[in-house]
């Protein structure tokens, strides 16, 4: 099949380089010029497990092309996916700027019968204003063409975009006509090949299905984070409070991880983004309001654990390990790491940073004001203390006898508990960790 996919990021790249991996036909678009170029010098823009290699094999298939020219794209297309970012906005909804302007690019462009997919996560009443842009600029011409809009919102986790998009757990598709529907259906056939798992719905179902979705997980971590805040107070301990809720089954294990709070391009802004759907509709979200609040107040935890066990911070030289909102991507896009080292740094600290990937997209937001480590332990000479920010493989079983000849002080601010307190004391380190500091 001939897809076009509009947008060209984490999501828009992905399914694109799946879809092609199928044996579709995938053109992407964007309007970053300098992303397009790179990619058609075989330069993969994020980083994503297995997605270079994947790019690569369809680029030399010729079954996956990169472009500016949208008209082109459509033109040569059956399905046109919008893929582009929705962030916040004003009162914190969703920015749908380019989401509409790539429908009304669609509208004064098509030619025949395109069946148009919103990807990208967008508040209810999305589709409506999709199909009202494209009918819009489809009228100017004085044509009367035919056109779908569905909503397929898209589940990928960000370090396994791959394997999610190709085994997904589900396929939301909200189409309210029939050809569109099937068409969809289609397409993601190949995906189904073991169980179906494409959930059929209307719309706007599709549309609040992904921000329940996010919302529910955000849920989650709030949850467990304010338990662990309590847990520390009162000698308690997450690990073992999680595991013994985790089994009952209405409940389940996953999920229920205490640590710096959730970052990334999605759950923060998508739980504001529902809020504010709710507010327009005179619902008080107040489930959701806390859950925000919570998770800003995670963000600084460690840095006020700090303070309390240090003291005057000032002048003193810090580590951070681990820089990505999570392990396995280099997105920074409100990263807990960002709230810790402003902090140190409006308080005079020295910083010093290390991440396996994300250090060049820290630069972006960072620039020179902390210094960029190449290696884990280079990180720790003469170090205050260290804080270990994002869980990545390389910091778990991390060598202690030469992370404490090189501190100052064997000092360590653990925001994903990622070592047992106890070995920790035994190797003669101070660990404070999230819901654990009792014992
Ligand atoms: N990142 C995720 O893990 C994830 C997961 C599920 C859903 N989503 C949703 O998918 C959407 C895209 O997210 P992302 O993380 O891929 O965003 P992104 O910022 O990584 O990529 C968006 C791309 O769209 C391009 N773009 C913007 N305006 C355009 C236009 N008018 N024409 C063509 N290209 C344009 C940008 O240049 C950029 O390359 C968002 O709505 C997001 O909420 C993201």
């Amino acid at each position: 099949m001939k897809i076009c996919m509009v947008g060209t990021g984490y999501v828009g790249l992905v399914t694109g380089a799946c879809f092609a991996d199928m044996g579709n036909t995938v053109v992407c678009v964007d309007i970053d010029t300098d992303k397009v170029a790179g990619l058609n010098r075989g330069e993969i823009p994020i980083y994503e497990p297995g997605l270079s290699e994947m790019v690569t094999r369809n680029r030399k298939a010729g079954r996956l092309g990169f472009t500016t020219d949208l008209d082109a794209a459509v033109n040569s297309s059956l399905f046109c996916f919008i893929a582009v970012g929705t962030p916040q906005g004003e009162n914190g909804g969703a920015d749908l700027r380019a989401v509409l302007s790539v429908a009304a690019a669609i509208g004064r462009t098509m030619n025949d019968y395109k069946l148009i997919v919103t990807k990208s996560t967008v508040p209810v009443g999305t589709a409506a204003k999709v199909e009202a842009a494209v009918k819009e600029q489809i009228d100017k011409r004085g044509l009367d063409l035919e056109f779908s809009v569905a909503s397929n919102p898209e589940f990928l986790k960000e370090g396994a975009a791959i394997e999610d998009f190709m085994k997904p757990d589900r396929i939301v598709v909200g189409c309210d006509d029939e050809k569109g529907g099937g068409l969809l259906r289609d397409l993601y056939s190949v995906f189904c090949r073991t169980s179906d798992r494409l959930l059929a719905m209307d719309v706007k179902s599709a549309e609040m299905t992904k921000y329940a979705a996010n919302a529910m997980l955000a849920t989650r971590i709030s949850f467990m984070n304010e338990v662990a805040a309590i847990c520390d107070k009162v000698g308690a301990d997450i690990a073992h409070v999680r595991v013994g809720i985790g089994y009952d089954p209405r409940i389940g294990s996953k999920f229920l991880f205490p640590g710096l709070g959730y970052g990334g391009s999605c759950f923060p802004k998508d739980v504001r983004a529902l809020i504010n759907t709710a507010a327009e509709n005179g619902i008080a979200a107040e489930v959701m309001q806390a859950v925000d609040v919570v998770n800003n107040r995670q963000k600084a935890v460690l840095f006020a654990r700090a303070g309390e066990v240090i003291g005057d911070l000032g002048g003193k030289i810090f580590a951070v390990w681990g820089l990505s909102f999570k392990p396995k991507t280099d997105d920074m896009r409100e990263a807990p790491s960002l709230v810790l080292i402003k902090h140190l740094l409006a308080n005079g600290c020295h910083v010093r940073v290390y991440d396996p990937v994300a250090m060049e997209e820290a630069r972006k937001e960072l620039g020179d004001r902390v210094e960029y480590m190449a290696d884990q332990y280079d990180c720790l000479n003469g170090v205050e203390a260290l804080f270990l920010v994002t869980e990545w493989g390389e910091f778990r079983e991390p060598d202690f006898a030469r992370m404490k000849s090189l501190m100052k002080s064997p000092l360590i601010f653990d925001g994903r508990n990622q070592y047992e307190p106890s070995r920790m004391r035994d190797k003669g380190f101070e660990y404070y960790c999230i819901g654990r500091n009792n014992d």
